[in-house]
């Protein structure tokens, strides 16, 4: 059976483009495929975090994921650091890697530049992303294409591994969807959605009050002339909007742009859209929210389960590196 596997950060808020791009596709892959999920918290340890935040945040992270349909039963859901072979191997590829190619990623260049402080880890981020994929045998990663990079990396580093060590790891295939691949801003429609909370009108959160989500659909920036017309080039904001809601219908943006003549309309459809999109998941995570003990059971049973699959993958690692075997 395929193995799929992908990772969200505990950062900050889930926002609109963390589900369309990927963890919709996430639900998707249940039944499909053999999935894995996991919250990367070491992920958000490259820059400073609130120790009580991240805590909480990381566990309302897991509800959230399962409010939008991730299964336990049938995925694996854990926590990046519950499973202490990820650190592990991640030493390991950070020393496939060459200075070089870490320096080339450009998610590295963006959040580097001008930042006063700049950890090492920032640096390795992508050998910890290779390393979360790599241990559990994976063929297919869904993620956003901002992570398109990184996944070419993943790639490279089990080929150079098996080449010079010899067979170790599955080779795997990012998988990007094709309509919400990129969710953008909705005040400054040529840069992502992101979660980092420095452009809050720009930005839907998952779990935000309803009303403003709408409100805030409707307040996007298009631009002056009046078409609907799909054409991400000319048309960011618009097409933005025309994308999110075929994200959310199923339907091809450029079609759904054929329906409408008014932006007015556009608005008005793509937020009630996405308000339903919203709903049912924000209903199920007040349920959830209420049970922290469960959720952390449920995350202990995931770790367990991950761990049946990364403590092979990295013994056949560090076999085949020439690490001594502990007596
Ligand atoms: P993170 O936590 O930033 O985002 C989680 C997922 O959401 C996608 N995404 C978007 N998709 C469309 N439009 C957007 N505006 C948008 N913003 C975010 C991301 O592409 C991602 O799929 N490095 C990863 C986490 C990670 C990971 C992994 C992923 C760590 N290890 C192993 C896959 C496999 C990240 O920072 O995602």
């Amino acid at each position: 059976m395929t193995r799929v596997f992908s990772g969200i950060k505990p950062t900050g808020p889930v926002q609109l483009g963390n589900l369309l791009g990927a963890l919709r596709h996430w639900v998707a892959d249940q039944g499909e495929a053999d999935t894995v999920f996991c919250v990367v918290d070491l992920h958000a340890l490259t820059v400073p975090q609130d120790p009580a935040e991240l805590r909480s945040r990381t566990l309302e992270l897991a509800q959230l994921l399962v409010a939008i349909g991730i299964d336990p039963d049938r995925s694996t859901l854990f926590v990046q650091s519950h499973v202490p072979e990820h650190a592990e191997l991640s030493w390991i590829l950070e020393c496939t890697a060459s200075f070089g190619e870490l320096r080339r990623m450009t998610q590295f260049k963006d959040k580097s530049d001008g930042a006063d402080f700049v950890s090492a880890g920032l640096f390795t981020y992508p050998a910890l992303m290779a390393a979360d994929i790599l241990l559990y045998d994976t063929d297919r990663v869904p993620v956003g294409d901002d992570q398109r990079q990184h996944l070419e990396l993943s790639r490279d580093l089990a080929i150079r591994f098996n080449h010079r060590y010899g067979d170790t790891f599955v080779v795997p295939e990012a998988a990007i969807p094709k309509v919400g691949a990129r969710v953008m801003d909705l005040q400054q429609p040529t840069r992502k959605m992101s979660k980092s909370e420095d452009s809050p009108q720009g930005t839907i959160l998952v779990l935000e009050p309803l009303d403003s989500v709408a409100k805030k659909i409707k307040r996007a920036v298009t631009d002056n002339d009046t078409e609907v017309r799909f054409d991400p080039e000319a048309k960011p904001g618009v097409s933005n909007l025309l994308s999110i809601l075929g994200a959310c219908t199923g339907e091809d943006p450029a079609t759904v742009g054929e329906t409408y003549t008014r932006y007015g309309d556009l608005k008005a459809a793509c937020a009630e859209a996405v308000v339903e999109t919203l709903r049912p998941i924000q209903d199920r995570f007040a349920e959830l929210a209420a049970d922290p003990e469960g959720t952390a059971a449920l995350l202990a049973k995931g770790a367990a389960k991950a761990r049946e699959v990364a403590v092979p993958t990295l013994a056949r690692a560090r076999h085949n590196l020439g690490l001594l075997a502990p007596h």
